[in-house]
């Protein structure tokens, strides 16, 4: 069996080096238009970072995995297809700003349907928005020639940072397919690559509609949960409750569960807001605008949340930062990745430049995709490769991201060479707010009562 995936991304990349070196005997090929991409997934330095991933690629690389820029000759040779390529938000036009921008995956289709002379099963990888897999089912099927395509819908579920861990052994994987002959046989056959590693009670399938629409729900769930904790937060803050207790405490509910209760600055990555601004649209195109305006406000909590810490740390440093060293400790929008898609700490980053702070960045993987972020500042950002230096003549430290790096640095040393008094605003609630505090630091945290010596 031949697989092809069209897009090496975030989700392209990982997934199919974890189904080749599952399935030893299918030969997986992954092509990108990015010619430079395709030449870093066959080198030591892989275009993404990602734990585990490394050694997973350089494991079948030459030997069933393999990367190319030739887009029309893999299509011919492939028999399933997964179609992973990016789509990214509407930035023009109709539902500009919310809808999903579906140029990338039409041209797919269209070449699909161009270098096709055998069936195909087509495999949605990318989030779509619901009832796209039937826009590509039409556009494959209008070639009018003998070629037999089935449209089945597969969603990605695994997270950055731990990818390899989630693809390795996923909660679930889910395969939407037409209840038809063929539509079964594809979905069969979806399910036999699968069945390689994950149980098969984990597998489920469902129709092609649900399937598509589950991947927005999960997403939107999620970013729910962080909107709803960072929601009590504030209260928190207003109260003297502390949020790790409130967290904890409805976190052993067990209809209620302990993950992604973190109080946070706000949820970053590609998808919460993409998904959930899609669902949004899809709500108010069929007229649903109660439903809409309950999940827009999930991404509305988020930005709020953002912009009250940017409040906090201009009214606890006497409401001016103007020509203040500030350092940020990360810049991904999580640990364990280099990718800053949608991460707080851009509009966080932002809005204190409009201060006038001078903003020095420091993150172990990150710093390149910073600068990228950030280029229209130009010098008004600093990015330094040495959290120490980076918080030398600093009034300020703010923790954007919870790598494990920043709990173990020696905050004796950085106290010292800080400008006094000497801030600390945990945005991940990951540091250790009493030694800190005994530091001589103020300290503040999300969603708790603020440590200070003034
Ligand atoms: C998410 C989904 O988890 C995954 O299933 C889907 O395939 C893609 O989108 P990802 O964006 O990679 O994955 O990371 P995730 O771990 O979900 O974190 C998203 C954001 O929420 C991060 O910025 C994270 O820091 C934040 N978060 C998460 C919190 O602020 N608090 C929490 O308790 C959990
Ligand atoms: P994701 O996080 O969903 O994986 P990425 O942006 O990381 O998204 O990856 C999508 C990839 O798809 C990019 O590397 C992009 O170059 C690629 N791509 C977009 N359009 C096409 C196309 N028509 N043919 C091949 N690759 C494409």
């Amino acid at each position: 069996m031949n697989i092809l995936c069209i897009g090496a991304g975030y989700v392209g990349g990982p997934t199919m080096a974890m189904i080749a070196l599952k399935c030893p005997a299918v030969k997986v090929t992954v092509v990108d238009i990015n010619a430079a991409r395709i030449a870093a997934w066959q080198s030591d330095t892989l275009p993404i970072y990602e734990p585990g991933l490394q050694e997973v690629v350089s494991a079948c690389l030459g030997r069933n995995l393999f990367f190319s820029t030739d887009v029309d000759s893999a299509i011919a040779a492939a028999d399933m297809i997964f179609v992973s390529v990016n789509t990214p938000t509407k930035t023009f036009g109709q539902g500009a700003g919310r809808a999903a921008d579906l140029q990338y995956w039409e041209k797919t289709a269209r070449q699909i349907l161009a270098n096709s002379k055998s069936d195909k099963i087509v495999v949605e990888k990318s989030t779509l928005p619901v009832r796209t897999a039937a826009a590509m089912q039409r556009i494959l099927d209008s070639g009018g020639g003998d070629v037999k395509f089935e449209v089945l819908s597969n969603p990605e579920f695994l997270a950055e940072g731990t990818a390899i861990k989630d693809l390795q052994n996923p909660d679930r994987v889910l395969i939407g397919g037409h209840d038809t002959d063929a539509g079964r046989r594809a979905v069969a056959a979806l399910v036999g690559v699968y069945a390689h590693w994950v149980p098969r009670e984990r597998i489920l399938t469902s129709n092609v509609w649900s399937s598509e629409l589950s991947k927005l729900a999960a997403n939107a769930f999620l970013a729910q949960r962080v909107s709803s904790i960072n929601a009590l937060s504030a209260l928190c803050e207003a109260t003297e409750a502390d949020v790790s207790e409130v967290s904890r405490a409805i976190g052993m509910d067990s209809r209620i569960g302990a993950k992604f209760l973190n109080a946070s600055v706000g949820f970053g990555g590609s998808c919460f807001k993409k998904d959930i601004l899609n669902l949004v649209y899809l709500c108010e195109t069929y007229g649903l605008t109660e439903v809409a305006a309950y999940w827009q406000q999930v991404v509305s909590m988020n930005d709020y949340q953002q912009d009250r810490f940017v409040r906090n740390m201009l009214g606890r440093m006497f409401n001016t930062v103007s020509g203040k060293r500030i350092a940020l400790f990360g810049f991904a929008f999580k640990k364990d990745t280099g990718d800053t898609r949608e991460s707080p700490a851009i509009r966080i980053a932002r809005q204190l430049v409009e201060e006038r702070a001078q903003v020095v960045i420091h993150d172990p993987k990150a710093l390149a995709n910073a600068k990228v972020d950030l280029r229209d500042l130009g010098d008004l950002v600093q990015y330094e490769p040495d959290p120490y230096v980076a918080a030398e003549g600093a009034h300020a430290i703010a923790l954007m991201t919870e790598w494990d790096c920043y709990a173990t640095l020696d905050y004796q040393r950085i106290y010292d060479r800080m400008m006094k008094p000497a801030s600390l605003f945990d945005g991940r609630n990951r540091l250790d707010h009493a030694a800190l505090y005994k530091l001589g630091f103020n300290v503040y945290c999300i969603g708790k009562t603020a440590l200070s010596h003034l």
